[in-house]
């Protein structure tokens, strides 16, 4: 036997305590727990995962299909295709008004990659990054990670679920090194007007912060104001524009984002990928390359399928005694306001779960703004929605 140094002692093996710091998705623990009540035999409504539930488009699937087949199934560069950078270069300055080289477009693995290596990437110990509240949990997680001081930006319910350039004016520091937007809003559906999005780049261009735009959601869109910080003149060399197939294609499954890139963060970025997932499968790249050129009446479908949800929904909510419901502007989610109830927002999503069979996930998920709201997903179909706006109806008359 080899023999070990004397002095070793032989505590069990535990993970770093910097993993500690990691937070996590509640739509996936509320996923799990309503999957083990569908194992005891319960039939639940899952309003709590967000993505959409339609099928992916058979020509996307069949670039896949033929990807393969050609032998599309090795390493490939990994910062992305060639032709698939093109085609996003392309789509992304066609989409936002602005020009794209080629050369500042990365592919990733899903969106969610880019949210962490680009914090990692601009982010030192100490570093202050401003996010919204509510927002998407990655974030706060990822900067944490990263150990940098998380600054939420309050979205305020009256504003329409967007900011207050003065208070995003106040949170601006010699420390802040990112702030990240996200417009479509998850949780709230809100969108920033182009008014909020120049108001914060004049207050952003004083300062020497990155700019992380979360855009994910840009297709998902009720109202045609969308807006981009990137175009707003001079913010494209500070911003990372993110955006990717998941939402907008019906894609969560098949993991590939992308990103318009500042200059100094492109090799960077690059890197991180080497390390860590080495590169997209080329042959989902090709899927990728066929859903943004090829037809896109199945996003309108989608589209149009959402808004009528959106009025089932939000008007549903809104009869619900003690509940008030603003209309969502884009993205799939309401964010009503249960704050005049009885039972807490986070008491109340359990005992839905619980009792009635409705995963929903509570507002303070996604930060302390969110206290007193619920995230309900309408990614599930009409006939469901309105059977859980029937079952919450009915549990809220028992409190
Ligand atoms: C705001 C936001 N950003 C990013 C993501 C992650 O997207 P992807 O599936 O492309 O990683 C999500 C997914 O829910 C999201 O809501």
């Amino acid at each position: 036997m080899p023999s070990a140094p004397s002095d070793l002692t032989s505590p069990a093996p535990a993970p770093a305590r910097a993993v500690r710091e990691l937070g996590t998705e509640s739509a996936f623990a509320v996923l799990a727990r309503a999957t083990e009540l569908e194992r005891q035999g319960r039939e639940i409504i899952h309003l709590e995962i967000g993505e959409p539930d339609f099928p992916t488009p058979p020509h996307i699937c069949e670039a896949a299909f033929a990807a393969v087949r050609s032998g599309e199934t090795h390493y490939c560069p990994s910062a992305g295709l060639a032709e698939f950078r093109a085609v996003i270069a392309a789509e992304l300055s066609r989409t936002r008004g602005i020009t794209i080289p080629v050369e500042r477009v990365l592919v990733g693995n899903g969106a969610k990659p880019f949210l962490f290596f680009t914090i990692l990437t601009v982010c030192e110990r100490g570093d202050e990054v401003i996010y919204p509240d509510p927002g998407f949990p990655i974030y706060a997680s990822a900067i944490r990670w990263a150990g940098g001081t998380p600054v939420p930006l309050p979205l305020r319910e009256d504003r329409e679920f967007s900011f207050d350039p003065e208070e995003l004016g106040a949170r601006l520091s010699r420390r802040t090194k990112l702030i990240i937007l996200n417009s479509p809003n998850n949780p709230t559906g809100g969108v920033i007007a182009a008014r909020a999005l120049e108001a914060a780049a004049e207050l952003i261009s004083r300062t020497s912060a990155w700019v992380l735009s979360d855009e994910v959601y840009s297709r998902l869109l009720y109202a045609d104001s969308f807006a981009s910080i990137a175009a707003v003149p001079g913010m494209l060399e500070r911003t990372v524009l993110l955006d990717g197939l998941s939402k907008t294609y019906a894609m969560t499954g098949w993991r590939c984002g992308y990103a318009a890139v500042p200059e100094p963060l492109v090799e960077p970025l690059t890197r991180f990928f080497v390390n860590s997932t080495s590169c997209v499968p080329p042959f989902i790249q090709r899927a990728g390359i066929a859903a943004l050129e090829g037809p896109q009446d199945s996003v309108a479908a989608m589209l149009e399928e959402f808004r009528a949800r959106r009025e089932i929904v939000v008007d549903g909510l809104r009869e619900l005694p003690g509940v008030t419901c603003r209309s969502p502007s884009g993205a799939f989610y309401a964010f009503p306001n249960v704050g005049a109830l009885t039972l807490p927002a986070e008491a109340l999503a359990p005992r839905l779960l619980d009792e009635a069979g409705v995963a929903v996930l509570a507002g303070a998920d996604f930060g302390a703004q969110g206290a007193g709201y619920l995230r309900l997903s309408y990614a599930n179909s009409r006939a469901n929605l309105t059977a859980a706006l029937a079952r919450m109806r009915e549990l809220l008359s028992t409190l």
